[in-house]
């Protein structure tokens, strides 16, 4: 069994999850990197975390699949003995005006990011009840605080996010777990990457910061919720997204 704090990040094998599984490593805690398909990518980080003297392991799960994320929280809890932390991060795109929309692009993007979010909560919460502790944090948006034309699906899939991460933290909150999102703005990742300049510059546009976030500042402010010091914080959104939502 695990002397460590033991943490979950779900789609870490890339972009912002992999630099929140380098980052709670880091902190010292076990980690277990989820990601679906990309093998390789995940193997990469769990090298990088191992370098650097961490401990992890890959669990390959698509969070969108309910009965899997069961599967997967129950083999963890078996062979690691415990869960502290879970990073709800995996999420995917399929943008689209909305008369456009087809009615699958808007059940799979909230199957993944709404679904998924909730799937690994409730299985995760299981065990946190019985250790009386923990630290749950939700990937939100910008977008579904402000809504983006384009993005009708994902905006109500991260809004979503928000209302369950506040439902989820005023049931959990007296069996000592915590449950917060972060909402990042526009961070350097292959899910920005296919923007065009022009679109690039709109947005710069409206970024008090004048630019893109780094996956690494996202991490941060997971770090910080994710930790022992965060305990009197719950139902929050905090927004990293160098001054567009306020
Ligand atoms: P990305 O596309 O680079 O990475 C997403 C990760 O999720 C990948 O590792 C992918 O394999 C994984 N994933 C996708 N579907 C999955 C599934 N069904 N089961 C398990 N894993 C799955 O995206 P990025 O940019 O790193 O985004 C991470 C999170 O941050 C997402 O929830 C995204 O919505 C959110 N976000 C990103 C922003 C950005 O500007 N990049 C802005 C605001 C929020």
């Amino acid at each position: 069994m695990i002397e460590k704090r033991v943490a979950l990040v779900t789609g870490a094998s890339r972009g912002i999850g992999r630099a929140i599984a380098l980052r709670l490593a880091e902190d010292g805690c076990f980690v277990i990197i989820n990601y679906r398909g990309a093998k390789e990518k995940a193997e990469e980080v769990k090298a990088e975390i191992e370098n650097r003297g961490g401990e992890v392991m890959l669990y390959p799960c698509d969070v969108a699949d309910f009965e899997a994320c069961g599967a997967m929280f129950q083999d963890v809890i078996q062979t690691i003995g415990r869960i502290d932390v879970l990073v709800n991060n995996a999420g995917i795109v399929k943008d689209g005006l909305l008369m456009a929309m087809k009615e699958e692009d808007f059940s799979k993007v909230v199957d993944v990011n709404l679904k998924g979010t909730f799937h690994c909560i409730r299985h995760a919460a299981r065990q946190m009840i019985r250790q009386r502790s923990g630290r749950i944090v939700n990937m939100a948006s910008v977008v579904g605080i402000q809504g983006n034309a384009g993005q009708a699906n994902y905006a109500a899939s991260k809004a979503g996010i928000i209302g369950l991460t506040k439902a989820a933290a005023r049931e959990l909150a007296g069996r000592g777990i915590t449950v917060n999102a972060v909402a990042p703005g526009f961070i350097e990742t292959d899910m920005t990457a296919a923007l065009s300049e022009k679109v690039r510059a709109g947005a710069i546009e409206h970024i008090p910061l004048g630019s893109f976030g780094q996956p690494e500042d996202v991490a941060e402010a997971v770090a910080f919720l994710a930790s022992e010091k965060a305990g009197y914080i719950t139902g929050q959104v905090l927004s990293v997204d160098g001054g567009m939502a306020m």
